[in-house]
């Protein structure tokens, strides 16, 4: 595994518009077509990120910042359905976490993150990384957030 985040630019927006969910997983989250059409509402306090494994496009991740809290948000995370299970979704986690260290967009320390409370499999890999539930819920989401250090 060769894993890197690369902000979607005009070399792979069309790797990441064909970017497959899993049957049912539509539910869980926006597709990164839908993503990147916010991604442009936002675009003053978010980064789009491709995530690639030896150069091939295989998932996609944004990160945006609430001003408002402040808060690192993490959106829209997917790994290809072709190559979930394998270990990219924790590996580019923790890249998307050293990205955050670096306070892009601003000071904050709290990352934070939504997730359907029947998506077992993104709450395992959310928990394992160290994210824990605030006890904020939304009809079917619940929040998780993490301090960085
Ligand atoms: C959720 C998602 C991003 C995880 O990425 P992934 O590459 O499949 O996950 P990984 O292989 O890195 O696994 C990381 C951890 O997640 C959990 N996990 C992932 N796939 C799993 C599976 N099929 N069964 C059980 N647990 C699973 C495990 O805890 C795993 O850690 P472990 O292998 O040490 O036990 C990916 O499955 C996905 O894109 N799902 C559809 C979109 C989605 O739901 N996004 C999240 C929105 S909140």
């Amino acid at each position: 595994m060769n894993i890197c985040l690369k902000p979607v630019d005009e070399n792979n927006f069309l790797d990441v518009f064909n970017l497959k969910l899993g049957e049912g997983q539509e539910r869980f989250v926006s597709h990164p077509i839908r993503s990147l059409a916010q991604a442009y509402v936002y675009r003053t306090q978010c980064q789009p990120f491709a995530i690639l494994d030896n150069g091939k496009v295989i998932g996609y991740v944004m990160v945006i910042y609430d001003y408002d809290i402040p808060e690192y948000d993490i959106w829209h995370m997917m790994i290809d359905a072709s190559c979930q299970g394998k270990g990219y979704g924790k590996a580019a986690m923790k890249l998307v976490l050293g990205y955050i260290r670096q306070k892009p967009f601003g000071d904050s320390n709290r990352v934070a993150l939504t997730c359907s409370k029947s998506n077992s499999n993104a709450l395992a890999l959310y928990t394992q990384m160290g994210f824990a539930y605030t006890g904020t819920e939304d009809e079917d989401e619940v929040e998780l957030a993490l301090t960085i250090r």
